[in-house]
C-alpha cells in the first residue's frame, strides 16, 4: 500500500519543483506584479497575469504598460510572442507552477490595515489551488498575515502547506523610478511556512533575483520589509525636525545636511520635504503600529515620525503664508502654481502625496491654485477637478508665487527661478542658486 504523500504525489497534476517551475503567475498587475510579470517571462517561464481591473487588462494584453519602469517597447514584444500574457479570469492561474499575489494594502480611515484586497485574492485563487503548486504573498503587510490569513484559506480547500503546495513571503522592494538598482539586482528575502517552502519559494526566485535572502519564517521576512520602511519613515521625520529646527535657527537645512554627509561613516543622508507620500512609508509602519497595539506594545517612533511628517504640509503652506506676507501679499488673494503633484519625481503615482494635502490647505485658504506635472494629467482635491497646466513663462510669471514639491528629471528649475517673483522649494533643488525670490525649507 502506498504512503499517503506517495498517494498525493502521484495524484498531482503538475508536481514540479519550482526551481524548475516553466509557468509562472502574479495577481495585481499595478507597480510591482506588472515589472515581476515581465521578469518572469525575461526569464524564460511563462507568465500570466491577472488584473480585476479590466481596463487594466485590456491596456497590458494590447501591450501597453500602464506605469513608468515598465515601457512598452518592452512590454509589446514580450506579449506577441506569447511569453507575458493576461488571462481574463483566474482559472488560467491553474496553470502556473508559482503564483505571486502583489495587491494592495492600504489603510482605513481609521489607520487600520486593510487586508481585504489580499482576503479576496487568497479567496478567489484557493478554488485553483492545485497540488504542486507555490503561493508567494508579495503585498506588504503585518506579521503574521501569511499564516494567519492567507494559509487558513488555502488549507480550507483540503489541500495541506508543507505537503500539498507551498506557502511564502517575499517582500517586495522595487523603488519605480530607479534605474539604479532595476528589480532582478535587489535581494529578494523569502520565508516560509514551512522550512520546504522557504527552500521551494528560494529555489523559484533564484531564477529571477540575482540574490535571495531566505529566513526562517514568513513573519520574520514580513517584519523585515516593515523595519525597512519604518527606518526610512523615522530618520526622514528626524531629518524633517532637523529643517524646522534650522528655519528657527536661521540655518541653511541644505548647507547643514551637506557638511553632516562628509563623515564617511556613521552617518546617512536623509533629505527633508513637505511630507512623504506613495503606497507604502505613509502606510506600512502603521500596520506595525496597529499590530502592535493588538499586543498591548506602544510603537513611539513610528508614532513620532508620522506625527511630525504628517504636520509637514501645513508647515509648507504656513511658511509661503509667510513669505506673501512679506511682500504685502495675503493667501487668499494669491495665485499658486504648484510643481509636480506626484509622490515622487519621475512617476505619475499620487498615492498619498503631500502635494494633495498642501492643494487642499491653499484652496481651502480661497488661494487661486494651478499645478504643472508632466507626469499626472488631473487631480481631484477638495472636490474640485484641476487640470496640470502646461509650463509657461506666462503662468510663471502671473503666479505670486511657485511652490516646488515635486521635481521631475525634466523641470526647468533655473528657469522657474528666473521668471517667478517667488518661489519656495521644499526639495533643495534650487541649493546653490543664491537668488533674492527663492526660499527653501
Ligand atoms: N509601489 C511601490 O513602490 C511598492 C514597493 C514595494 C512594495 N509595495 C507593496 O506592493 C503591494 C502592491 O502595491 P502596488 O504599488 O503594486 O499597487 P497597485 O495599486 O499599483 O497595483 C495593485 C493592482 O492589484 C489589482 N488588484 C486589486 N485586488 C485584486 C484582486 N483581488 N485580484 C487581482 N488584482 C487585484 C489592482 O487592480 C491593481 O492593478 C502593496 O502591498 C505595496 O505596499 C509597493
Amino acid at each position: 500500500m502506498p504512503s499517503r504523500a506517495a498517494r498525493l504525489r502521484s495524484t498531482a497534476k503538475t508536481p514540479r519543483p519550482a526551481g524548475t517551475a516553466q509557468s509562472a503567475g502574479v495577481i495585481g498587475l499595478g507597480y510591482v506584479g506588472l515589472p515581476l510579470l515581465v521578469e518572469m517571462a525575461r526569464a524564460g517561464l511563462r507568465a500570466v497575469g491577472f488584473d480585476v481591473d479590466p481596463r487594466r487588462r485590456r491596456e497590458i494584453a494590447s501591450g501597453q504598460s500602464p506605469i513608468e519602469d515598465i515601457k512598452s517597447s518592452d512590454l509589446g514584444p514580450l506579449v506577441a510572442s506569447g511569453a507575458l500574457r493576461v488571462a481574463e479570469d483566474w482559472t488560467a492561474l491553474r496553470e502556473a507552477d508559482a503564483v505571486s499575489i502583489c495587491v494592495p494594502t492600504p489603510l482605513r480611515k481609521s489607520k487600520e490595515p486593510d487586508i481585504s484586497f489580499i482576503h479576496t485574492a487568497a479567496e478567489t485563487l484557493a478554488p485553483h489551488l492545485r497540488r504542486g503548486q507555490l503561493v508567494i504573498l508579495e503585498s506588504t503587510t503585518y506579521p503574521g498575515t501569511t499564516r494567519e490569513i492567507v494559509l487558513p484559506i488555502l488549507e480550507a480547500t483540503g489541500l495541506r502547506c508543507g505537503r500539498d503546495f507551498h506557502l511564502a513571503f517575499s517582500p517586495e522592494r522595487v523603488d519605480p523610478g530607479n534605474l539604479v538598482w532595476p528589480l532582478t539586482r535587489i535581494p529578494k528575502v523569502i520565508g516560509g511556512i514551512t522550512p520546504a517552502c522557504t527552500q521551494r519559494a528560494a529555489a523559484f526566485y533564484g531564477r529571477i533575483f540575482e540574490t535571495v535572502h531566505p529566513v526562517s519564517s514568513a513573519e520574520a521576512a514580513e517584519m523585515a520589509k516593515l523595519l525597512e520602511n519604518t527606518f526610512r519613515a523615522v530618520n526622514i521625520g528626524l531629518v524633517n525636525e532637523f529643517a524646522l529646527a534650522c528655519q528657527r535657527l536661521g540655518l541653511d537645512t541644505w548647507e547643514v545636511i551637506r557638511a553632516s554627509a562628509t563623515k564617511p561613516f556613521g552617518f546617512m543622508s536623509f533629505r527633508p520635504g513637505p511630507g512623504i507620500g506613495g503606497h507604502c512609508i505613509p502606510v506600512d509602519p502603521q500596520y506595525l503600529s496597529w499590530k502592535m497595539r493588538l499586543l498591548n506594545f506602544t510603537t513611539r517612533f513610528i508614532d513620532l515620525a508620522e506625527e511630525v511628517n504628517a504636520e509637514m504640509p501645513r508647515h509648507v503652506v504656513q511658511r509661503l503664508s509667510m513669505l506673501l506676507n512679506d511682500r504685502g501679499k495675503a493667501l487668499s488673494r494669491s495665485r499658486i502654481t504648484v510643481i509636480g503633484v506626484a509622490y515622487k519625481a519621475d512617476v505619475s503615482d499620487v498615492r498619498e502625496s503631500p502635494a494633495l494635502d498642501i492643494i487642499g490647505l491653499l484652496l481651502q485658504a480661497k488661494a487661486k491654485v494651478a499645478y504643472h506635472d508632466p507626469f499626472v494629467s488631473q487631480i481631484d482635491v477638495e472636490g474640485a477637478a484641476l487640470r496640470s497646466s502646461p509650463l509657461t513663462r506666462a503662468l510663471l510669471r502671473r503666479s505670486d508665487a511657485v511652490i516646488i514639491i515635486t521635481p521631475h528629471s525634466d523641470i526647468a528649475v533655473r528657469e522657474i527661478c528666473a521668471q517667478a517673483p517667488l518661489v519656495f522649494d521644499t526639495r533643495g533643488v534650487t541649493a546653490g542658486l543664491d537668488l533674492p525670490n527663492v526660499f527653501r525649507l
